[in-house]
């Protein structure tokens, strides 16, 4: 049995990542646009106001804003039968709480909608993905304050009404739990506090944080509940960052230690998305960590009413955990989380470990847990690229990371899993989220563009785009 007919082939990018023309055509400026460049071993730093002494790689990206109809030509050359981007909440509403939505930025993503639909490609639109326009910070706190919510639901409500007729799938927020975690505070929750300054070390105070999540769980489902309203064939996915993990020795209470730390990291926003309404082991989870949320009759009720239709996730890795941390103490890094070494598992040039089987595993897992359409839309490998005399990049270690994850896929469609669309991650070079950096590659195209935003921008083909290019043609059956 292969991928099935129709099967969503393409690509992902975010728009703080990607776009660049960061104070073009009204757009006001977004949490991202206030984090410094970085690299592996120096973190982004959080200015909040754009201090000239940084450089934000937000300002230059790779150019799409500008370029998207060239980029699409691309795609649609690789034979794209999808393409996920995410709309700049900042170009709509340049301060999230004006009245009325800026027309020339939701020109700008009609015209790209438009453009793909020209192509036959599928867009699937992510709705937020670290573009809070700041002034909900400065004014507001962020997510903390219940009023975002009311800013977000009209901003879904100008996008659902405008491309009412364009889209099909959307994702109301990227890696929703990711605020789980105190690295995402700032860039998805939009909380500051003296002190905000490192991307990676953020002050933290666990009760706000999980509060300003609890508002974005709210604040999603009033948007899909609307959203059907406006369109009954909108189809509305869960977004979630799936580190899958791994009891690190066979002792009970390291099969434990997963199962909590699993059911809590990856599966309780997921619940709540699609079962609508928090699990028992969120509300143990909360008791025992001093954690009060608000949440009223009336917002339980809309959780409830508003639960989305498929699963979506981004996987790049696994990781294990152990309660025997003096035997097993190796940690590795990874996306938004490292954990303890597994030392079956290489690791990236960025510490993250390559694991395609867990790809298969992780599959089985969600779609066992939720029996609805699941598609992965992120996966992919962040590295260096060599750009030759001639213009080519030979990278076949992303073919070959890819080929494994694709075919680790097709046993999973084997095994029975409802899969329907595989968007990898960056399939235009863009800058790296967690670093700032351009240098960490994950494309199929590659722009001439180095850490600082110096370069022509163009784009060249990589050897990974011919390859891509063909699994796509011969629908995941030619994989060499
Ligand atoms: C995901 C994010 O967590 O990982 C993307 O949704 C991000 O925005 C991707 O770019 C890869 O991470 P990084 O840090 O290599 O860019």
């Amino acid at each position: 049995m292969g991928f099935k007919e129709g099967f969503l082939w393409g690509g992902a990018t975010s728009a703080s990542q990607c776009e660049g023309s960061f104070d073009l055509d009204g757009k006001g400026l977004s949490v991202s646009d206030v984090v410094s460049s970085g690299s592996h071993h120096s973190p982004r730093r959080i200015c909040l106001d754009r201090d000239p002494a940084y450089a934000f790689p937000s300002e230059w990206g790779s150019d799409c804003y500008r370029r998207f109809e060239e980029d699409i030509e691309l795609f649609t050359e690789m034979g794209f039968k999808a393409y996920r981007f995410s709309i700049d909440w900042s170009r709509i509403f340049p301060h999230g709480d004006d009245a009325e939505p800026n027309e020339a930025g939701l020109d700008h993503y009609e015209r790209l909608l438009s453009a793909l639909r020209e192509h036959d490609i599928e867009p699937v639109v992510t709705l937020s993905h670290s573009e809070m326009p700041l002034n909900l910070v400065k004014k507001y706190g962020g997510w903390r304050n219940k009023r975002v919510i009311e800013f977000y639901v009209r901003y879904c409500s100008a996008v659902f009404s405008r491309y009412r007729g364009l889209v099909k799938y959307w994702l109301p927020f990227n890696e929703v739990n990711d605020m789980l975690l105190p690295m995402s505070a700032f860039g998805q929750g939009g909380i500051y506090h003296d002190g905000t300054e490192s991307f990676t070390e953020q002050p933290d105070y666990p009760n706000e944080r999980m509060n300003a999540l609890n508002n974005i769980l709210i604040a999603s489902a009033r948007a899909v509940k609307m959203g059907r309203d406006i369109n009954r064939d909108f189809s509305f996915g869960t977004m979630i960052c799936h580190i899958t993990q791994y009891p690190r020795t066979c002792c009970p209470e390291d099969q434990l230690l997963v199962q909590m730390d699993d059911l809590y990291r990856n599966c309780m926003c997921s619940d709540v998305m699609l079962r609508g309404e928090y699990p028992y082991y969120a509300w143990t989870y909360f008791r025992r960590h001093g954690i009060e949320l608000e949440l009223t009759d009336k917002e339980r009720a809309d959780l409830k009413a508003g639960t989305c239709d498929f699963y979506t996730f981004s996987y790049y890795q696994s990781i294990c955990q152990t309660t025997r941390a003096e035997e097993f103490g190796d940690q590795t890094g990874g996306n938004i989380m490292g954990g303890v070494r597994n030392p079956y598992l290489e690791l990236t040039d960025w510490d993250w470990p390559i694991d395609p089987v867990g790809l298969r595993y992780t599959l089985n897992k969600v779609y066992d847990r939720y029996r609805v359409p699941v598609m992965i839309t992120e996966n992919g490998l962040g590295a260096v690229d060599v750009f030759e005399a001639d213009g080519s990049i030979h990278d076949q270690y992303r073919i070959d990371y890819l080929r494994r994850h694709i075919e680790e896929m097709r046993k999973a469609v084997d095994d029975g899993v409802d899969l329907i669309g595989y968007t990898p991650w960056g399939c235009i070079d863009l800058v790296s989220m967690s670093t700032g950096e351009m240098k960490k590659r994950y494309g199929f195209i590659y722009v001439d563009a180095d850490d600082e935003g110096n370069g022509t921008f163009d784009r060249f083909r990589k050897d990974s785009f011919y390859w891509y290019k063909r699994v796509i043609a011969t629908n995941g059956e030619d994989l060499s």
